[in-house]
């Protein structure tokens, strides 16, 4: 049976579409069979991430309305043979779709995948709770300022009425430099906000964005290792930090931090 993990953070914009499928490309990489699930029915983009909007044939709503079988609304990525993609596009024009025929669908994937990754919408109503309700581990998203921590916050808080076994957070676009001169909170100021276990730090990277076809070969050094580690500590349930601050340590690590600052 696989893991099913949902990506959510209360906040929109925090990153959650970009780690769902940064951590699946990694997960399929080390062998394992992955799922993504777009659960973000409103502002569905986890196929633009992943390049795949021109190969969606069926969705979620065809599988429950029977037009099609599971296995014919997969999309199969083109790096990675074990990752695939299952669309929910359309799900919120069919509104008699009950939560226990999109739990079937789940429930189906989770004999034919290892993980399976949903990303969620941001909020906390009706799509956010369609979206938890069919996970078992959360990894909460969140990046290092005080809106998005407080809506991580309301969110964990949430996540303890439903059925989930792990929650863990995951710090987005964290930047060295000024973590380094704690000029933002850094993983302890975050773990200690939240009081959920430390799932990963990854860090504010422009590549991130240019990312789409090119998949995990061209992402620079730093991104990799970070969604590395991330994925890493899923499959063991480690802790091990990646280290953001790293660059801009000793006499050339300061240039780098001040030829930043002064773009
Ligand atoms: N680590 C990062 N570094 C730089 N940009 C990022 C990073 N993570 C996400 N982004 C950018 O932030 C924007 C929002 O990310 P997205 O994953 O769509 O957020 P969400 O799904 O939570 O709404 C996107 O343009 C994405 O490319
Ligand atoms: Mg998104």
């Amino acid at each position: 049976m696989a893991r099913i993990i949902v990506m959510t953070s209360g906040k929109g914009g925090v990153g959650k579409t970009t780690v769902t499928a940064n951590l699946g490309m990694h997960l399929a990489s080390k062998n394992y069979r992955v799922c993504l699930v777009d659960m973000d029915i409103g502002l569905n983009n986890l196929d633009v991430v992943m390049n795949m909007e021109d190969r969606i044939v069926y969705t979620m709503l065809d599988v429950i309305e029977k037009k099609c079988r599971i296995r014919e609304a997969l999309v199969q990525d083109d790096c990675y043979p074990l990752l695939y993609l299952l669309s929910s596009g359309g799900l919120n024009q069919n509104l008699t779709i009950q939560l226990s025929q999109i739990k079937g669908v789940i429930s189906e994937l989770s004999t034919m995948f290892d993980y399976i990754l949903i990303d969620c919408p941001a909020g906390i109503d009706a799509g956010f709770k369609r979206a938890v309700s069919c996970a078992d581990e959360a990894l909460v998203i969140t990046t290092p300022h005080l809106s998005s921590l407080r809506d991580a916050d309301k969110v964990i808080t949430i996540l303890s009425s439903y059925n989930i076994t792990s929650k863990r957070f995951v710090i987005n676009r964290a930047r060295g430099d000024l973590i380094q001169d704690k000029l933002m909170f850094d993983v302890y100021d975050v773990g200690k906000t939240l009081g959920i276990e430390f799932g990963g730090v990854i860090p504010e990277d422009d590549s991130v964005i240019t990312n789409t076809s090119d998949k995990i070969k061209n992402f620079k050094i730093a991104l990799n290792r970070a969604f590395d580690i991330l994925s890493d500590n899923i499959i063991t349930g480690k802790k091990k930090l990646f280290d953001c601050t790293y660059k801009y340590k000793g006499f050339f690590g300061s240039i780098k931090k001040l030829l930043k600052r002064s773009v």
